[in-house]
């Protein structure tokens, strides 16, 4: 009798070629080798203490059962108030719901808005994993090409031009991953309506707020009330490994999301919802604009220096920790390029391989969630590899 396999959709999902890359480098690192690391998409600092200490307060007080499939109520009130603090925005508690990670809001938003056969539209270059959470409710992430002057977003044209009876809606980023870049106020406002005109789900992932530099990025609900936003406590607030994020939805919506919640996980976290309070504390809000200011000195040293080396960076990312860089008049082919620079200098970094299609072997995410000295040393690495190729 023949054993029967996985089911189809597993083996259609694509690996996370950064993490091939990655476990690379630990290969590299067990045999005594030196690898800076900048393929990792997660801040280097570790969480800050008030919150690891409201955490073991939690466990302390014996927080340990389940919560409501929502999330508990003072955190959802803590981020009613952080949206009314940071945007001037009111969003009802109710408007909101904890998840596990920006992860656990990507599933139950793929699961409430996406039917079989159904697509979402999105920028190429994004985030690798939205496509395999279509994949996992049988629709798909349609990637349409974007340019580095657009801001590497997509634009309302190309929405008109793409849009078919099939299309659910959109899924943009801001600031996005690999790109680092910010969906303006009008852009974004241009593509929510035509989205809505052409009767669409919006979809805005806004897990890097918060790092933006020397300017906020807008929130989508300033411009478009109805839209759906996925958020997290990974990345400004430094929660990584905690697992929170959280949904904003239309009021219509909560009601099936807490289903699928309760279903699909039945709820966050706890230990992490109770830490996640201190997040908003303004001790440690201070402590987090702090670790931006520091994210900010490092992309100023970056982009310059990558441009001195010969990579080309039409437009300066305006948050997230990355650059993404396009290693043309270096290489013809960026995957090569990244597996090389590993193995002879030490140094890692992500190939545009693993974020779509569209001139993906030109482009290379380098990550500064390293520090300064750190950096300047892949430089002078990256700089010496190069001086090898010519
Ligand atoms: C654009 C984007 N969305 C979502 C996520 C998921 O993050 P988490 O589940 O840690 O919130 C990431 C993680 O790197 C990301 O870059």
């Amino acid at each position: 009798m023949q054993t029967r396999g996985w089911a189809a959709r597993v083996g259609q999902m694509e690996s996370f070629k950064v993490m091939d890359l990655l476990r690379r480098a630990k290969e590299l690192e067990a045999q005594g080798r030196d690898v800076i690391h900048m393929e990792i998409g997660e801040p280097d600092f570790s969480t800050a203490t008030a919150i690891v200490e409201a955490g073991q307060r939690a466990l302390a007080q014996g927080r340990t059962q389940y919560t409501a499939a929502l999330g508990i109520a003072p955190l959802r009130e803590a981020i009613s108030v952080f949206y009314q603090q940071r945007y001037g925005l009111n969003i009802a508690p109710e408007r909101i719901i904890v998840t596990p990670g920006g992860s656990g809001a990507l599933l139950l938003l793929s699961a409430l808005l996406v039917n079989p056969g159904e697509h979402l539209l999105m920028a190429d270059p994004a985030y690798p994993c939205n496509r395999q959470f279509m994949r996992l409710v049988e629709g798909q992430a349609r990637l349409l090409p974007t340019q580095a002057e657009q801001g590497f977003h997509l634009t309302p044209e190309q929405l008109q031009q793409h849009w078919q009876a099939n299309t659910a809606g959109i899924l943009l980023a801001s600031p996005a991953n690999p790109t680092g870049m910010v969906l303006h106020r009008q852009p974004l406002q241009a593509l929510c309506q035509t989205a809505q005109q052409l009767g669409g789900h919006r979809l805005v992932d806004e897990i890097y707020h918060g790092l933006t530099y020397g300017m906020d990025a807008p929130s989508v609900l300033e411009v478009d009330d109805h839209a759906f936003v996925l958020n997290s406590f990974s990345k400004y607030f430094g929660m990584t490994g905690w697992r929170l994020g959280w949904i904003v939805a239309p009021q219509q919506a909560v009601a099936d999301l807490e289903k699928l919640a309760q279903n699909l996980y039945i709820s966050a976290p706890t230990v992490a919802q109770y830490a996640a309070l201190a997040a908003f504390e303004s001790d440690t809000l201070v402590e987090l604009e702090q670790r931006r200011a520091e994210f900010g000195r490092r992309r100023d040293f970056l982009v310059p220096a990558l441009r001195e080396l010969g990579f080309s960076i039409p437009v300066v990312p305006e948050g997230a920790f990355y650059v993404y860089a396009d290693a043309s008049a270096l290489t013809q082919d960026s995957f090569q390029f990244c597996q090389q620079l590993l193995e002879q200098e030490g140094v890692a970094v992500t190939p545009g391989l693993d974020f779509g299609q569209h001139r993906c072997r030109e482009f290379i995410r380098f990550a500064y969630t390293t520090s300064l000295p750190r950096l300047q040393q892949a430089v002078e690495r990256i700089g010496r590899f190069i001086g090898r190729q010519s």
